[in-house]
């Protein structure tokens, strides 16, 4: 199997973290999302450890909240020892609402809007990530107005072009994330920055594209971050004490890709900037990462139940599923492909040749084209591996289908975490 914590049982059904996917789907309905817990905390350890090991004391990865955001997520990381990365107030609140503590959340996001930088300042959030100008105003007036001194990152693009789909890539010079360093923009704002009251400026934040698997990119923005951040100590005197160099990690989500070693990878990155400090003498600072995809992805699991199969004579067979871009609107979005197998006959040989699509109307509800699984009967469990991450967080109401229920697997046991939405709950909102 593509993650080692799936296994075949002895109904020949699939097992996740020990427990049948079908018994599972059985007891909580579908669409399900499952989240085994044991293997979030084995990714947050890999990367607690390694950069304990690797970096400078205080250096530590935050959970990007964006991947999957529920509260029963911020317990396991917060006790695993990660931060968090959230992007929004309802991130905030939900961290808040887990009992998350405030100073290791990260407030990001390009356009905050004046109340959530005041409820941010208020709650206390460790520190901001800050975009460009206009939020750094604001941001000061609100801390002096509250009478704090307000922790911040100045949020720069150093000009990548990682290798990976467009609509994740936010490092390139043309973006709308952050203040670019090429065009000399970004020491501008760090000038600003060091100027404005009510903040106090801890270092810098990038963050290159999401899905990357070369470890060469990540030394690439090391190059172009440290060599910022000497422009800076020698234009305005200050020195950064903290690169938060985001997140990105890629993840494998068929045989065919690539496999990343977390270890490794931040083995390779604190060796270059060690390197790279000490050849511009440069005092080492503290790093942050932050991490989704890599947490999540690969604790995920969706279930479906299929409705059947259908045969376009001469063209395609489809299995047809009970959701679909209304929870992974990923392969509408960006064709990110998935291993697929049916849960109730894992044992027997993937040869039915078919595309899995969603229930919505619309032709591009699609999960996977062109794909084999065990030929399914209706009512047959249908996986879907790998959907930790974007999954959850990206889901819809589209075709006013209610979101799945989400249930964490820890020791054997599952729990649920996530009730289904309900018909009920989407005409609550309706006056
Ligand atoms: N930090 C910042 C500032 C980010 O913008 C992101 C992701 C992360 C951290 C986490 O990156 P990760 O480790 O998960 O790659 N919806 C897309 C992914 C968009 C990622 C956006 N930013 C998808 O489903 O693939």
């Amino acid at each position: 199997m593509i993650y080692d914590n799936l296994s075949v049982n002895d109904a020949g059904h699939l097992a996740i973290a020990g427990i049948d996917a079908c018994e599972l789907a059985a007891e909580y309905g579908s669409p399900l999302y499952v989240l085994d817990e044991d293997r979030v905390r084995k990714n947050c350890r890999t990367y607690v450890e390694a950069m304990q090991k690797y970096l400078p004391d205080g250096s530590a990865p935050l959970f990007a909240s964006k991947a999957l955001c529920f509260k029963g997520i911020y317990p396991v990381i917060e006790s695993e020892g990660m931060g968090a990365d959230v992007v929004s107030g309802g991130e905030v609140a939900t961290a808040l609402a887990a009992g998350f503590p405030a100073e290791r959340l990260c407030f990001h996001g390009s356009n905050k809007t004046d109340a959530e930088i005041a409820y941010g300042v208020a709650r206390r959030v460790g520190c901001f990530a800050v975009d460009n100008l206009n939020e750094l105003a604001v941001l000061g007036r609100e801390a002096k107005a509250q009478g704090i001194t307000q922790r911040i990152l100045l949020r720069v693009t150093v000009g990548l072009d990682p290798h990976t789909f467009a609509a994740v890539k936010t490092g390139k010079v043309d973006s709308q994330f952050g203040v670019p360093i090429e065009t000399g923009q970004a020491l501008a704002f760090a000038k600003t920055a060091l100027a404005t009251e009510g903040v106090e400026v801890v270092g810098f934040h990038s963050h290159i594209g999401s899905q990357i698997f070369e470890p060469g990119s990540f030394c690439d923005q090391v190059d172009r971050l440290l060599a910022f951040a000497c422009d800076v100590r020698d234009e305005l005197g200050y020195v950064a004490k903290v690169f938060n160099l985001g997140g990105g990690f890629g993840v494998p989500y068929v045989e065919a890709d690539p496999k990343m070693d977390i270890a490794a990878n931040i083995a390779a990155i604190a060796s270059h900037l060690k390197a790279g400090c000490e050849g511009a003498n440069y005092p080492m600072p503290r790093v942050l990462l932050e991490p989704g995809r890599s947490i999540v992805a690969d604790a995920g699991v969706t279930l479906y139940t299929t409705g059947g199969t259908k045969t376009v004579e001469g063209y395609r067979s489809y299995v047809m599923v009970d959701g679909g871009m209304t929870d992974n609107p990923r392969y509408a979005l960006y064709k990110s492909a998935y291993t697929i197998i049916n849960a109730s006959r894992a044992a027997d040989p993937a040869d039915f040749a078919c595309t899995v699509a969603g229930r919505c109307c619309e032709s591009g509800d699609r999960i996977a084209e062109d794909i084999c699984v065990a030929k399914p009967e209706r009512g047959d469990i249908i996986a879907v591996l790998g959907t930790g991450a974007y999954n959850y967080a990206m889901s819809s109401n589209y075709n006013r289908v209610p979101r799945p229920a989400l249930v964490m697997l820890s020791g054997g046991t599952a729990r649920l975490a996530v009730r289904r939405q309900t018909v009920e709950d989407l005409l609550a909102l309706e006056l």
